[in-house]
């Protein structure tokens, strides 16, 4: 996420800047690509959709569909070299629709994803304060995290407290600051996980259960919502379907491979969510399965048990916490900018306006996602969805799937595969060329609109699981 600042400065054509060196690339945009969505929403849905089918699920989209449209994206970024919107006009005017509504997607994930950030700092907080028992205790029936979103004000508190956070760092571009304590991060949360997964497997009862549950597919648990949720999450975790790669490759070198930089924030991303989901899911199974349906509270009811019984675990789940919370910033902060990036474009505002706006707006759709937790629970979009899960469904189970679409349709149709391919054989041979092409061709469209007709069917209640 290096470019952050030019990415304001640029986005609409111009001077690029571009990213200096083989790996800048790479890692800026897993900086961007690793988040809430690997640690807190991959773990959750692999319990909810049945372990080990949805992981297996999930792995090979993730190299298929994932690939595909990765590379598609970087290269239209690449050759057009303009942000979503700029990039889609460039290629065919009648298209730019695309990049418009992948522009509005951030804008409505950045509220709740700041929901949940907020709820991160809260447990950070709680565990330095000495709180960590409590936190791991269950209260009657509920576990402490069902009690504490039941509140109306402290989730809003801790919410508003992050979202102004990201607002300050992106107002006053000091993004370079935390994007330099968060490459350090990075490497000590993946250590600290891997520590995590090897002491819970090694002091808790009865955790190999969980770990055949997340690693072993048991076919008879597969649904359509399987994929559906697994597609979701894919476009959600490594940022596709919303305009994000485009800018990212819009900043790419011509020399610089396509092909195996989407491969390798492919593996990263993808690695992390898996190392997550070992940690989280086998200890639920352990600690108190019937949590494992529970959804986006799963790994705030499940994590503070596993510290809770680890020697040193408060120290250890400081930190924990802490890495979280910066992974969740850098990528809230990416969110922002993007937002902030197009507002300012497409209305000629200052750059401070433009980040007022955006705040007020977020702060409104967070409040919002807060609410649909505690005094307005009993409201539940087409009768299932909390307001939160509601923001989380509308963009990952419509939005992105008809964005993707819509792209797979422009590369295949309008612009041709062809267009693409070159772009991406500027820098070598495209090993998965043949791949490439007849997944954009003809089965992603095909499975995208079987995906959406699906997920839009269930969502609204037609079909149930
Ligand atoms: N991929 C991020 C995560 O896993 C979330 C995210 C979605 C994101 N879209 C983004 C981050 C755009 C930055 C920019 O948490």
């Amino acid at each position: 996420m290096s470019t952050e600042k030019k990415i304001s400065v640029d986005a609409g054509g111009g001077n690029r800047g571009s990213f200096t060196g083989k790996i800048g690339f790479v890692l800026a945009a897993a900086g961007s690509a690793v988040g809430l969505g690997n640690i807190w929403r991959f773990p959750y849905l692999a319990a909810k959709y049945g372990g080990g089918i949805f992981l297996l699920v999930y792995i090979l989209l993730s190299v298929t569909f994932g690939f595909t449209l990765m590379v598609a994206e970087i290269a239209i970024g690449r050759k057009t070299g303009q942000s979503p919107i700029g990039a889609f006009r460039a290629l065919d005017k009648r298209f730019t629709f695309i990049g418009v509504l992948g522009a509005v997607v951030p804008m409505l994930i950045l509220p709740y994803y700041s929901v949940i950030g907020g709820w991160v700092t809260k447990y950070a907080f709680g565990f330095m304060t000495g709180h960590m028992t409590e936190m791991a205790t269950n209260i009657g029936e509920s576990t402490y995290f069902g009690m504490y979103i039941s509140n109306v004000w402290e989730p809003i508190g801790w919410f508003a407290l992050f979202m102004g956070a990201t607002a300050l760092i992106v107002l006053f571009g000091v993004q370079k600051g935390v994007e330099k304590v968060s490459k350090v991060m990075m490497p000590v949360l993946v250590v600290l996980m891997i520590f995590i997964v090897i002491y819970s497997f090694c002091t808790t009862d009865n955790v190999w259960e969980g770990v055949v549950y997340y690693l072993k597919p048991d076919f008879s648990k597969f649904t359509y919502m399987t994929v559906v949720a697994a597609m979701g999450q894919l476009f959600y975790s490594m940022s596709l379907a919303m305009g994000i790669m485009i800018t990212f490759g819009s900043y790419m070198k011509k020399d610089i491979s396509i092909e195996n930089s989407a491969h390798q924030i492919e593996i990263f991303d993808t690695g992390i969510a898996f190392l997550a989901g070992l940690m989280i899911v086998p200890a639920c199974v352990a600690y108190d399965p019937s949590q494992l349906t529970k959804g986006p509270g799963l790994m705030f009811g499940v994590l503070p048990k596993v510290f809770d019984n680890m020697f040193g675990g408060a120290f250890i789940g400081t930190v924990f916490f802490l890495m979280v919370l910066l992974a969740a910033l850098t990528s809230s902060i990416s969110l922002m900018e993007t937002v902030v990036s197009t507002v300012q474009d497409k209305w000629k505002l200052s750059r401070r306006v433009s980040c007022l706006i955006v705040f007020g707006i977020s702060i409104l759709l967070g409040v919002l996602s807060c609410l649909g937790y505690s005094a307005w629970d009993d409201i539940l979009v087409f009768g299932k969805f909390a307001i939160l899960d509601f923001f989380d469904f509308v963009t990952n189970s419509v939005m992105m799937p008809i964005i993707a679409l819509c792209t797979c349709i422009f590369v295949s149709f309008i612009l041709k595969p062809s267009v693409v391919i070159d772009e991406i054989s500027l820098s070598g041979r495209f090993r998965l060329k043949g791949m490439f092409s007849v997944i954009i061709r003809y089965i992603a469209p095909v499975c995208l609109l079987v995906i959406l007709v699906f997920a839009i069917l269930e969502g609204v209640g037609v079909i149930t699981v």
